[in-house]
């Protein structure tokens, strides 16, 4: 949701800074901007558009040729997509420039104030008025004018600030979207994730909220907005170049499909004893004493992560016997929950930074709970504020459409189910037994993964159709929700997903001839449930593709397509089934010709409410 990335050193800031960008891009790519000091002189490119249309402005420009610069890939929030509006913005006084990452919540009271004092903007962004504030305020030293400026702000920024006057001087400051500064040797790269500063250096720190941080050639200082000194919390950053780049696949998107097997091995790693019959979660050690006294779970989280979340309300429920519950974040903030004594709250993200999850967790945290993360950016906001956690390690997840994200989700969260499952009741051998199965999966993905070329040719066969369903029951209904997500964020097809018993209740209006509808439909104790909605489907002229266990030749009779999973236990089965519903999703938006990385008006990352 907007990527930002600034630099100030030796070398020239243009190449570092649009390579920043391109890393950036999948958080936004409506526009972008460069602005580039030279000297005390301040240069601007802007264009609509992707980075390589701002990289062909700066060709036409001869190029910037200094070594402070920021930049900005942007996922519109106010005012459209045009050139006026795109970042960096400059004030139009002090010879400020300015890129945001947030929503400036008070910007109209901010702009009149401004306009007032005869201010004349050429934008409609919230983030010009927060230029404006700053060049206002401006009275020689750019740390001061930035601080006071944000002191008068209500709302979530990430910003890089620079000015004509200061040649020397990049101010950064954060509240509520993420930054971090990379720390070289004589330079510094600044940038809303890691991506973009790897290939630079490997150390660096995040930024907390209403945390400032002025960085000079020679070195930086980090205080609050109050001007209270911070010492920043130093991190080595464990991303290699190698996990960021599509290395022979065509998107991103197929890549993080195919490494699933690969990075679920990762989550796995170390955690499971098999000789004690146990799970060894590190993040929850200091926090096992508490959780023992967990009497409920509520899990928290939007989109694909929700989905994720779901199944571990099941997982939860039905492997450890513990009250368990999911709500999007952005419901459970606002609607006064009744968070009880022993209540563990989980927020599940995969970027850790979603604003919508973030704040109901902090709203749970404030009435008591104790607070979980199932995230997999290391050092994330969530990372940082809950009480214990477990990461994924799936690695970086560059595709918009979250893939491997998901199934690391639901692999931590079988693994958080059998680890209170074993603190409550569960015996070590049944335990072991789990994780046998458990460890198994990805093997079990990779030989799903074999299916790759059938699922392609299915979907040639139905790609054309505007409306599809997706239906599974128990362990599966989230699944099910999860490929019609999938579908309608990367293709552009209208998919529902439900509960395969909820369509007779009204969506079964919706089928006629030859509607696609898919069923999770593999071995489990909602089999010949899911075979009768199959039959009602097919009566009313549905064409279905099912997604089965291997060796079921009964489907075949029913379903006109079937998509075959490796036989497992019912409780694990939605990692595998769902491998096909990524594909599906994947094969329809190149067939349709649909940018897969980088699908309309969406952006990784959603770090406003
Ligand atoms: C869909 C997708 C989104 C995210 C959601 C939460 O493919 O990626 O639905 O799952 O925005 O994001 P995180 O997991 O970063 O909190």
């Amino acid at each position: 949701m907007c990527g930002i990335v600034g630099y100030i050193g030796s070398r020239v800031a243009q190449p570092l800074l649009i390579e920043g960008l391109k890393r950036l891009e999948y958080r936004g790519y409506d526009s972008a901007g460069v602005a580039v000091l030279e000297g005390d002189h301040l240069r601007i490119a802007r264009a609509v558009g992707r980075v390589a249309e701002v990289e062909e402005k700066l060709d036409q420009l001869g190029g910037f040729a200094g070594t402070l610069g920021i930049a900005h890939t942007r996922w519109a929030t106010h005012g459209g997509v045009t050139e006026a509006n795109c970042h960096p913005h400059r004030d139009d006084k002090s010879g400020i420039a300015l890129v945001h990452n947030g929503i400036i919540e008070n910007y109209a009271a901010l702009r009149t104030y401004l306009e007032e004092k005869g201010h004349v903007f050429s934008s409609e962004t919230d983030t010009e008025v927060l230029a404006m504030l700053i060049g206002e305020l401006y009275e020689g030293d750019l740390e001061k004018a930035v601080k006071a400026a944000l002191r008068e702000v209500t709302g979530a920024y990430a910003i890089a600030v620079l000015c004509e006057h200061d040649p020397n001087t990049l101010v950064v400051a954060r509240k509520g979207s993420p930054l971090m500064v990379g720390v070289g040797s004589g330079e510094y790269v600044v940038a809303s994730d890691a991506s973009a500063i790897i290939a630079h250096t490997s150390q660096a720190f995040p930024l907390d909220d209403y945390n400032v941080v002025r960085i000079t050639r020679e070195g930086f200082r980090t205080s609050t907005i109050n001007d209270v000194p911070v010492s920043p919390k130093m991190m080595q950053l464990e991303m290699d170049l190698e996990q960021i780049e599509l290395g022979g696949f065509s998107h991103f998107m197929q890549k993080e499909i195919y490494e699933q097997p690969k990075v679920l091995r990762t989550t796995l790693r170390g955690r499971l004893d098999h000789n004690e019959g146990r799970v060894i979660l590190g993040g929850l050690a200091s926090f096992a004493k508490e959780l023992i006294k967990a009497r409920r779970f509520i899990l928290t989280a939007q989109g694909t992560a929700l989905h994720a979340a779901m199944i571990g309300e099941y997982l939860l429920e039905d492997l450890a016997k513990i009250s368990a519950e999911v709500e999007y974040g952005s419901e459970f903030r606002y609607r006064n929950p009744i968070i009880e004594e022993n209540t563990v709250v989980v927020a599940v993200s995969q970027s850790g930074e979603t604003a919508d999850t973030l704040c109901a967790l902090r709203e749970a945290k404030d009435r008591g709970a104790m607070a979980l993360g199932v995230v997999n950016v290391v050092g994330s906001s969530i990372a940082r504020e809950t009480d214990a956690g477990v990461y994924l390690r799936v690695g970086p997840e560059v595709g918009v459409a979250s893939t491997k994200a998901f199934t690391g989700q639901v692999t931590v969260l079988t693994m958080l189910a059998l680890y209170m499952a074993r603190r409550r009741f569960m015996s070590p051998e049944v335990c072991a037994r789990c994780l046998r199965q458990l460890d198994e999966i990805p093997a079990k993905v990779e030989q799903t993964l074999e299916s790759d070329y059938r699922v392609r040719k299915v979907t040639e066969r139905y790609v054309e159709r505007d409306n599809w369903l997706f239906l599974g029951r128990g362990y599966n209904y989230p699944t099910a929700l999860e490929g019609a997500l999938k579908l309608k964020e990367i293709s552009y097809i209208h998919a529902e997903g439900m509960p395969a018993a909820e369509m007779k209740h009204g969506p079964i209006a919706l089928i006629d001839d030859g509607m696609p509808v898919v069923f999770i439909a593999n071995k489990g104790r909602q089999y010949d449930k899911v075979m009768s909605n199959i039959a009602e489907v097919r009566s009313r002229g549905g064409h279905v593709i099912a997604v089965a266990t291997e060796g079921d030749n009964d489907i075949k009779s029913v379903a006109e397509e079937v998509l075959y999973i490796p036989e497992c236990e019912e409780y694990l089965s939605p990692i595998l089934a769902v491998v096909p519903l990524q594909l599906m999703a994947y094969h329809a938006a190149v067939l349709r010709g649909h940018d897969v990385d980088k699908p309309r008006n969406l952006a990784k990352s959603v770090t406003v409410e």
